[in-house]
């Protein structure tokens, strides 16, 4: 360890809700080490280009290197931010069924993949916090986001069964879940679901860096597995 700050490792930290949870904890002087796809867009972040890793999260040897990475260079790991993922809707005769299972393949099996590795770790070191990035629909489904709904009702399944095999231990998971938030994630679509769903002031980012601090500064005893947060208009 060469420093005495708290080790994060956040994924999809090139846009939206992971860059900019990577913005601030770094701001709140947090060691973060960043990996999406693009590295034009760690790079925007600031950190040390040692900390950015620039790949494919569906690769397992990939992951393998940022993980090794950092407990070789700093000897352990605090934090965990699952925020990669897509969203892929539509309705049964529009739905890209390619888009679809690379959505399932990167928001189930390669966040679980990369929770499990963490887990392992954190069970030998005796601490350590993830923080998936949900979704409401985590919690409720709606038509053409079935499978989008799928893989955040999945994150949420791990999660719970997780926090219950953790009962005692220093490690905390905790999900949130989010509704429309302004990001990159909904630019493909011809219609925004701002309009389609008449949410005039959707979340932003920060109001998810908020919600983030809060649960991350949580004393010990306390645990907060989920956490939905809404902008005032969302009325389903
Ligand atoms: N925006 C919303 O309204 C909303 C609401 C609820 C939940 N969420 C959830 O919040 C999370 C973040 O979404 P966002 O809104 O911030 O969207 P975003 O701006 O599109 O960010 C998605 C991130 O995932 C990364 N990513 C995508 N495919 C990847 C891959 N194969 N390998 C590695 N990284 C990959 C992207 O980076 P690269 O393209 O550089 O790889 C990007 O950094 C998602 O899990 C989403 O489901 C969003």
């Amino acid at each position: 360890m060469i420093d005495n700050k708290k080790i994060c490792l956040i994924t999809g930290a090139s846009s939206g809700i992971g860059y900019a949870i990577a913005r601030a904890l770094h701001n709140d002087n947090y060691r973060v080490i960043a990996t999406a796809r693009r590295l034009d867009k760690l790079t925007e972040l600031g950190l040390d280009s040692n900390d950015l890793f620039a790949g494919d999260l569906n690769s397992p040897e990939f992951q393998d290197s940022i993980v090794d990475y950092t407990f070789d260079k700093y000897g352990k790991c605090d934090f965990l931010f699952n925020c990669a993922g897509t969203l892929e809707v539509g309705t049964i005769e529009d739905i890209d069924i390619d888009k679809l299972t690379s959505m399932i393949r990167l928001n189930v099996e390669s966040t679980f993949r990369l929770t499990y590795k963490l887990l392992k770790l954190f069970k030998k070191q005796g601490f350590g916090h993830i923080v998936n990035i949900s979704s409401v629909l985590g919690t409720k489904v709606r038509p053409t986001a079935g499978g989008y709904a799928a893989t955040k009702f999945a994150m949420e399944a791990l999660s719970e069964a997780l926090r219950m095999e953790l009962t005692g231990t220093n490690i905390k998971i905790s999900c949130i879940e989010p509704g429309l938030v302004m990001t990159e994630l909904h630019n493909e679509w011809k219609v925004h679901p701002k309009e389609s769903m008449n949410i005039h002031e959707p979340l932003t980012v920060m109001d998810i860096v908020d919600t983030v601090r809060f649960i991350i500064n949580q004393p010990d005893h306390v645990r907060i597995p989920k956490l939905m947060i809404l902008p005032k208009d969302h009325n389903i």
